[in-house]
């Protein structure tokens, strides 16, 4: 890490977790705060890069950070369809795109334009329909340019005999992402804290960073590996 050697580079960072509404008072949700998100997009404006940060539902402390710097850009977005068009137009100038934020994997099939009453509703439970929402990075990667590089995070609950590595290696096969963030996740990891613990690993699923300290200690090696896979010309 080197203070400007990101100069000229245009890199476009989710942060968030994004919210799908049930009804107009109720969502689908999810813990991430947006910290790591925001502390990559924070790394990349403090080595010279041109920055614009799709924020959806980050901590209002945590997004005012962002704000207040005059080379990132921040676009809101709220469900995980709104990300997903803030991120594809952005991506279209962008050189590095990361995707940390928390995408809902499924939306309600049917947002209730008024709030639901428990009176209409059958008694002893309810069933919510979800659909899969389109996956974004898996997007990305598909239209990637020739030279651009994408990149995303993976938060797992390793389990059922498979490790951490396995599974961010099986994550990195099916996205094709140029680099991949693993990062453990549970009831009491990585999301709210200031500290984080991440491996990266490229697209022949080797480990190319492993870094555990603050959110933005894990930023500047995820930019560190950026620039690597860039001057080795894979992406
Ligand atoms: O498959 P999984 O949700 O674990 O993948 C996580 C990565 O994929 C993150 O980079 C996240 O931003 C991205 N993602 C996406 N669109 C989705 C779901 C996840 O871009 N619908």
């Amino acid at each position: 890490e080197a203070p400007g050697d990101l100069a000229g580079l245009r890199v476009v960072v989710s942060a968030g977790g994004t919210r799908e509404p049930i009804d107009p008072v109720r969502f689908i949700g999810n813990r991430s705060s947006g910290r790591q998100g925001v502390a990559v997009a924070l790394a990349a404006a403090d080595r010279g890069a041109d920055v614009v940060l799709v924020a959806a539902h980050v901590d209002e402390g945590v997004l005012a950070e962002a704000s207040t710097r005059p080379t990132v850009r921040v676009v809101g977005a709220g469900t995980a369809d709104e990300l997903g068009a803030a991120v594809e137009t952005e991506a279209t100038g962008a050189d590095v795109v990361v995707m940390a934020a928390a995408v809902a994997d499924y939306r309600v099939a049917e947002v209730s334009p008024l709030k639901r009453s428990k009176d209409a509703a059958p008694e002893g439970g309810i069933t919510l329909d979800l659909v899969e929402n389109p996956d974004i990075l898996a997007g990305l990667v598909r239209r990637r340019r020739d030279g651009q590089t994408i990149v995303g995070f993976a938060a797992e609950t390793p389990g059922d005999g498979e490790t951490l590595l396995d599974r961010g290696r099986r994550k990195a096969a099916r996205k094709g992402t140029d680099l991949l963030a693993v990062n453990e996740v549970g009831w009491t990891r990585g999301f709210e804290s200031a500290d984080n613990a991440v491996t990266v690993i490229d697209a022949a699923g080797e480990v190319v960073a492993a870094r555990r300290g603050s959110k933005r200690d894990v930023a500047d090696a995820l930019w560190d590996a950026v620039l690597a896979v860039r001057q080795n010309g894979a992406n």
